[in-house]
């Protein structure tokens, strides 16, 4: 039974990686500075974990955290394209100064691996898909400027002082605990909860635009084999984690209608500054080096993710 670290634990994906751990028998350590993150997230685990409400800027409280860790699961960010466009220097110091901690610490604490929450916003706007990690990126935001920044910095920690470090470059994971109600929330978790409530949700630009939507339990196992897959295949490397397909936001309107039952129409606004067109990965070499395979595809994930907010909203007015 190994130790393990989880930043960013109280929110939706490093609450779900460390459910996962539980279920495996492994011991969990999890630091959150509760900015977006919820103490809900970890209520029902909060007895198996040893949580620490600290700050990734706080190189000490990370010192200590990495004591005794066999594995960092690096999950914690402010992690939004229009929020970083408004506070640029938050988002550097989240996003990479916090990570540039959790490095120094990991290693002075020879933590065995780190495994990073990297996103495909590296690839930016580029018109060829699907994209694959050899791409030059070309980021677009300062959040993906910093995301970027930071999966250079887990580079640059394997190769100058030999900490295992993984990048995994999530595209748009979504699933149950996704933050709803912030106006920089992702798009599944927002009109799944307005359309079970019967209100309009609205699209961004003409609706066209696709994403490889990646069910959360998918980016969970991706975590799990990057921990345990032969140094050799993945230390010091960059891998996509999605399914490989992709779904434009008309067609995603009309499956959720008839999973939530709103029988209403979508409202269209203007297109979103920053926003790119298309995104979709090849997932190649996830597969071969991890052994990764999408177990849950966008429909039974897209479904698995209503019957959760259903379940949410029922708990709410019972
Ligand atoms: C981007 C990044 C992703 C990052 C995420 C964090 C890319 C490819 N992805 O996702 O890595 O983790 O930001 O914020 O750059 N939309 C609507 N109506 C709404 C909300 C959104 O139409 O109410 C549209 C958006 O304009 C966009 C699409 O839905 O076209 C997806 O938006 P969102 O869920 O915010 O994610 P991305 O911006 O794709």
């Amino acid at each position: 039974m190994a130790l393990h670290l989880i930043t960013g634990i109280a929110g939706f994906i490093g609450s779900s990686i460390a459910r996962a751990l539980l279920e495996r028998g492994e011991q969990v350590r999890g630091i959150d500075n509760l900015a977006t993150g919820k103490r809900e997230n970890i209520k029902e685990i909060a007895d198996r974990i040893d949580f620490r409400e600290a700050d990734l800027l706080d190189l000490d409280a990370m010192k200590e955290a990495c004591h005794g860790v066999e594995c960092v699961y690096h999950q914690a960010a402010i992690p939004s394209v229009p929020k970083s466009v408004l506070d640029p220097l938050g988002s550097n110091q989240a996003n990479v100064d916090g990570t540039v901690n959790i490095l120094i610490a990991a290693r002075d604490a020879k933590v065995r691996r780190v495994v990073y929450a990297a996103s495909s916003s590296a690839y930016g706007d580029t018109p060829t898909l699907p994209k694959r990690e050899d791409m030059t990126p070309n980021p677009i935001s300062p959040y993906a400027v910093a995301k970027l920044a930071s999966e250079y910095y887990m580079v640059s920690f394997f190769r100058c002082y030999g900490l295992e470090t993984v990048s995994l470059r999530y595209f748009n994971i979504f699933g149950p605990r996704q933050d709803p109600t912030s106006p920089y929330s992702g798009v599944l978790a927002k009109f799944i909860t307005q359309m079970l409530r019967g209100e309009q949700p609205t699209i961004f630009g003409d609706g066209s635009q696709s994403r490889d939507f990646t069910y959360i339990d998918n980016a969970v196992s991706a975590n799990l084999l990057a921990a345990q897959a032969p140094t050799a295949k993945v230390a010091g490397r960059v891998f996509n984690v999605a399914t490989g397909t992709r779904v434009d936001l008309n067609q995603t309107f009309e499956l959720l209608k008839k999973m939530t039952g709103y029988s209403g129409n979508v409202k269209y606004a203007a297109e979103r500054g920053g926003d790119i067109k298309h995104s979709l990965a090849d997932i190649t070499l996830a597969t071969k080096a991890l052994g990764y395979e999408p177990k849950v595809n966008f429909e039974e994930g897209l479904q698995r993710t209503v019957e959760w907010y259903r379940g949410q909203s029922k708990a709410a007015g019972a």
